[in-house]
């Protein structure tokens, strides 16, 4: 949550630092602010709302400066208003701050250091910088009063400060947030994520937490926290500038929907050798057989991938797999099996609360996989191993590729731990879902019947169940999700059997009921629910498999192995929701209150 972008350089840094933060604003978008530091100083403009805010308001002033710090901010501590918005800084306005992150000790630090500074804000970042200038008093060496200052921190940070008497350094330093400086030519940045500065380098340094960066116009400087100077080579960031543009499409949210036959199909080609054969990271295989029991750690959609997960892994290579709520971990931790191994499903890989989790097994020195779509992220770098999705820059925050990818990269998982074990299966994945990727593609062509769909439930409608059982339960549960998240309609998604144990009481005349009918073996049962829900006046729409189709069905879906239903009826469920959202007038690709990274916990 939150991103922040730097610039030091020749030119004029006001739309490099624009551009970022219009590319970081799926971080968080409460408020948005830039400073920007020339011969007559520091010049801060912040607006509460959006990015389009900041530059009008931008575009009012005729400031021009080679340097400059921005933030896009998803609050956490303090109100989204405008003494709360980023950039902060000191009480003598000389040190200029934005950050990332949370500082769990700032309290103690204001008890501490500051308690006769009077603060402006009711944010844990104004401490830092205020921290910086207080140190600065006794110690007279900006370096070091920033050194002091970050070794006081607790808590995760991506930090980025201006110092007013030195227009040639902008102080940088992280912990759990991500961070990195790319590299150009008389300029160098800093960005939250490499997205943002692709327009005007592709060459990165990841950083270390807890380490230090001077970034000047001609070099960068890093050093650990003791002072030991750090090399460390940069990389090339292989993200197509395309990739995160809309292009045609009014939302990304759809442009992603659209892209799912090809995120398959890209899978396949990734994960199969020239003999059609799985290739997969030996040691991922390794981890598999060495293991007694996995565990998923999750949050939100990647959970609901991992629900699914479980079926293939238990169902296909005959492992008993766990799955948990990341940020729930901690205080339910399961009895642990002698030979764990801990798989993180993670879109962005920087969810603070799977981290958490990943910090904790780590210290316990417990295998760990990633499954990301970010490979040189957090949790992919603290993991043992990673598998990538695959899937490309995924930028609406309702997330939808990456689940249908997540499911691909699972069950591939499972039919290679189960050959491993020698398990002898009627079930070539690749085959399977090349026949899944024509299915979605067929699906994405039907739009308009999920637009009819949207308007003749949801329309007015002001809750909304989603039931299914067995794997139709879990897609329910993804359909509920991505209805609520963009629409702001009330929805739960239930197992079928599940209702009228209490929750049946909810159902009104008129009531919409989606219900999932893919599964052979409960076909009927699920049929039942739905006319349970029926009698008390729901209005059903089942969404059921060809082949195991109803007269009277709402829609039927093409037929695709038994397995992977999930990747394919989880498709009208995301274009529901995305109309839904469409004909309430709702910002579909940033929905109120969210934010795509949550990197606080
Ligand atoms: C919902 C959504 C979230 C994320 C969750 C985990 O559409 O996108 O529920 O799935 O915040 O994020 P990642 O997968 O990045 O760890």
């Amino acid at each position: 949550m939150c991103g922040i972008v730097g610039y030091i350089g020749m030119n004029d840094t006001t739309e490099t630092l624009l551009r970022g933060l219009e590319k970081l604003e799926y971080r968080g978008y409460d408020s948005a602010g830039i400073a920007r530091l020339n011969r007559e100083g520091v010049h801060v403009t912040k607006v509460k709302g959006r990015i389009a805010a900041l530059r009008e308001e931008i575009e009012k002033q005729n400031i021009t400066a080679t340097m400059g710090i921005g933030h896009t901010r998803w609050a956490t501590h303090g109100a989204p208003n405008h003494s709360n918005s980023h950039p902060h800084q000191s009480a003598s306005g000389r040190f200029t701050i934005v950050h990332n992150g949370v500082i769990e000790n700032y309290e103690d630090i204001q008890r501490d250091y500051l308690a006769d500074v009077e603060m402006a804000s009711d944010t844990d970042t104004e401490v830092i910088v205020q921290l910086v200038e207080k140190l600065y008093e006794t110690l007279q060496d900006v370096k070091a009063a920033f050194r002091k200052a970050i070794s006081l921190l607790k808590g995760s940070y991506a930090v980025a400060i201006m110092d007013e008497k030195n227009p040639d350094t902008i102080y940088v330093a992280k912990n759990k947030s991500p961070l990195l400086v790319g590299l150009g030519e008389g300029f160098n940045v800093v960005s939250s994520d490499s997205m943002a500065m692709l327009q005007v380098t592709d060459q990165f340094v990841e950083l270390e937490d807890k380490e230090i960066v001077l970034v000047r116009r001609q070099e960068v400087e890093i050093q650990k926290l003791d002072g030991t100077k750090v090399e460390r080579d940069a990389f090339t960031a292989e993200i197509d500038a395309t990739d995160i543009e809309k292009g045609t499409y009014p939302h990304f949210m759809l442009k992603e929907i659209d892209e799912q036959p090809f995120v398959i199909r890209k899978i396949i080609q990734e994960y199969q050798d020239e003999h059609d054969q799985i290739k997969l990271d030996p040691n991922v295989r390794q981890a598999m057989l060495n293991c007694d029991r996995v565990y998923i750690i999750a949050c939100g959609t990647s959970y609901h991938a991992g629900l699914v997960g479980k079926q293939f892994m238990e169902k296909l290579a005959n492992i008993p797999v766990e799955v948990h709520v990341a940020s729930e971990f901690s205080y339910n931790m399961p009895l642990i099996s002698e030979k764990p191994l801990f798989i993180y499903i993670s879109q962005s890989g920087e969810t603070a609360d799977s981290r958490s989790v990943l910090v904790q097994t780590n210290a316990k020195d417990y295998p760990s996989l990633t499954i990301t779509n970010a490979p040189g992220s957090t949790l992919s770098r603290e993991a043992d191993y990673t598998l990538h999705l695959h899937a490309g820059p995924e930028i609406a925050v309702a997330s939808t590729k990456a689940y249908t990818a997540q499911l691909a990269v699972l069950v591939i998982l499972a039919v290679d731990t189960a050959q491993a074990k020698g398990i002898e299966l009627n079930f070539n994945p690749m085959q399977e879902l090349a026949i899944v990727a024509n299915a979605m593609e067929a699906l994405c062509d039907q739009k308009e019947e999920m637009e009819k769909i949207a308007a003749e439930y949801l329309t007015v409608a002001r809750n909304c169940f989603f039931i299914g059982r067995s794997a139709d339960f879990f897609v329910g549960l993804e359909g509920a999700l991505k209805l609520k998240e963009i629409s702001y309609i009330q929805a739960e998604g239930f197992a079928g059997g599940e209702l009228k144990h209490g929750t049946i009481a909810l159902i009104e005349e008129g009531t919409p009921v989606i219900a999932l009918a893919t599964q052979a073996n409960v076909n009927y049962s699920i049929r039942g629910n739905v006319k349970e829900v029926a009698a008390r006046g729901a209005y059903p729409c089942i969404i059921s498999m060809r082949g195991l189709d109803q007269e009277g069905d709402t829609f039927v879906l093409p037929e695709v192995h038994e397995l992977l239903t999930p990747l394919v009826s989880v498709i009208p469920l995301q274009l529901i929701a995305y109309y839904a959202a469409l004909h309430r007038d709702c910002d579909v690709d940033k929905p109120r209150n969210l934010a795509k990274s949550v990197t606080v916990e």
